[in-house]
């Protein structure tokens, strides 16, 4: 059999975000919410059509020209905008109608609603769920016989409408040849100004064709997302299906309900996630790792065995074995090798760190590169923007460089040279050399008293 068609309606401005973005484009585990309306229909359909409308620019440029977008210019309600895809439509077959702000709905929900429709050879399947608390959606009205008969809008709902509890999700199969024919039918809803898709199903009703519905499974996967209570909820439910996968993987984690991790991040087996954990983007994590507490990691590549606690690392690669933290901030650029360690308190930018190498304490490193086995002494810094512009350091392989030391960029310290602690070093440093540039030590004796107000000890 062939597959069905999908269009997904995505016109709204989503007034009750109270936002300019526009509402599908509204962030859920770090995708659009129409990234997941589109991923559920990836499989199951091979022509997806997004009607776009308010922002539909930001929309293409998101997802890309391998789709067909139908422009609505006026967003006279969700029977409107399935009417501009209409055309483009074959005159025969199924199709699924979705919104793009029902996230949730898994693809297996889809294939359900696609067997009843067609085990019963309906003109209309709906998809319906039965919610503890129906507000805010449109109510299943059932006739004597258990058929549906209509789908009323809260708006337009008597007091024994409203009790109803089976709702329209809002995702729909369609019979094209009944689609074609009746949906231009449709009549403004005077009250609200829009054409309603609702308002099909007495039509084709009346046409004595057959329309169904297809309860969901799990109700809490309806959620309609209209304001940002609503996408925090969803949000919620996501962000546990995602834990529960990863954990399935063999990923665990001390209380997942304090694990933020985004759709699409890849996290190996035997790895840990402590609390208070966020690994977002295009962030991969490889086996054995132990992340957090407290770890925020960004469009980051982790590689197998990485210890990184407290600590922030953003768009950068942490080598196998390399241990960050606690308390480090690692910024865009960096390569920190294997076998690394970055202590507390060390701010790293655009730098690459040889195997070994240690920056254990207190210090900054930007645009420079280290050689393996390099050890920074605490609270050694870089010195690589004089005020104007940023300059290079090149710290070569086994180099030492004492505590406290400033190392003024453009800078080369050779391999296995040896900075004395307190140095401020703004000329090379050939290999094996020993620098030291700090004014000489005075003692002079007896004389602390003076400063202290003691007598000097006899
Ligand atoms: C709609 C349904 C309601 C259902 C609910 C499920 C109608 C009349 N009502 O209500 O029965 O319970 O979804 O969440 O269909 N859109 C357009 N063009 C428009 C208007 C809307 O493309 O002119 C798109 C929106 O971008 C959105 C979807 O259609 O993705 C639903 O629109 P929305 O305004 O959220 O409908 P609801 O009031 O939630
Ligand atoms: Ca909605």
């Amino acid at each position: 059999m062939e597959k069905p068609w999908a269009v997904i309606l995505a016109a709204g401005a989503g007034t009750r975000m109270n936002s300019s973005l526009p509402k599908v484009l509204h962030r859920l585990c770090g995708k659009p919410l129409l990234w997941y309306v589109l991923a559920s229909t990836q499989d199951l359909s091979d022509r997806q059509v997004f009607v776009t409308g308010f922002g539909s620019e930001q929309v293409r440029g998101y997802f890309g020209e391998q789709y067909l977008y139908v422009q609505q210019e006026r967003q006279l309600g969700t029977g409107h905008a399935l009417q501009k895809a209409l055309p483009y439509l074959p005159d025969q077959g199924e199709v699924l109608v979705l919104c793009g702000d029902t996230p949730l709905l898994e693809e297996r929900t889809l294939h359900e609603l696609l067997d009843v429709h067609r085990k019963n050879e309906a003109a209309a399947t709906v998809l319906t769920a039965f919610l503890a608390d129906p507000t805010g959606y449109g109510r299943v009205i059932r006739g004597p016989e258990g058929r549906v008969e209509e789908i009323v809008e809260e708006l337009h709902a008597n007091a024994g409408q409203r009790i109803v509890q089976e709702i329209n999700t809002g995702s729909y199969c369609f019979d094209l040849r009944a689609l074609k024919k009746l949906l231009p039918d449709l009549r403004i809803n005077s009250q609200k100004g829009e054409y309603y898709l609702t308002d099909l199903i007495p039509l084709l009703l009346k046409s004595g064709l057959r329309v169904e519905a297809c309860p969901v499974g799990e109700p809490r996967f309806a959620l309609g997302i209209n304001n940002h209570v609503q996408l925090s909820e969803a949000a919620a439910i996501m962000r546990q299906r995602i834990n529960e996968k990863l954990m399935q993987g063999g990923v665990a984690m001390m209380d997942p309900s304090s694990v933020y991790i985004d759709a699409g991040v890849e996290v190996e087996r035997d790895t840990f996630i402590y609390p208070q954990t966020i690994l977002e983007g295009e962030t991969k994590v490889g086996q054995g790792c132990r992340l957090g507490p407290g770890t925020h990691l960004i469009d980051t590549c982790v590689e197998a065995g990485v210890v990184c606690r407290q600590s922030v690392v953003m768009e950068s690669r942490l080598c196998e074995g390399a241990q960050v933290g606690p308390f480090a901030n690692i910024r865009p650029g960096s390569v920190i090798g294997p076998a690394v360690k970055i202590g507390d308190f060390v701010e790293v930018k655009n730098s690459t760190i040889g195997e070994g190498s240690k920056v254990p304490h207190l210090s900054y490193v930007g645009d420079t590169r280290i050689g393996t086995g390099v050890n920074m002494g605490a609270g050694s810094i870089v010195v690589n923007y004089d005020g104007r512009k940023k300059h290079q350091t090149i710290i070569e392989e086994g180099a030492f460089i004492g505590c406290n030391s400033n190392l003024v960029a453009p800078l080369t310290v050779g391999k296995g040279a040896f900075i004395g602690a307190g140095s401020t070093i703004s000329k090379n440093v050939p290999a094996y050399a020993m620098a030291i540039a700090r004014s000489k030590q005075e003692n002079r004796d007896g004389l602390a008293g003076r400063f202290l107000g003691k007598k000097e000890k006899k």
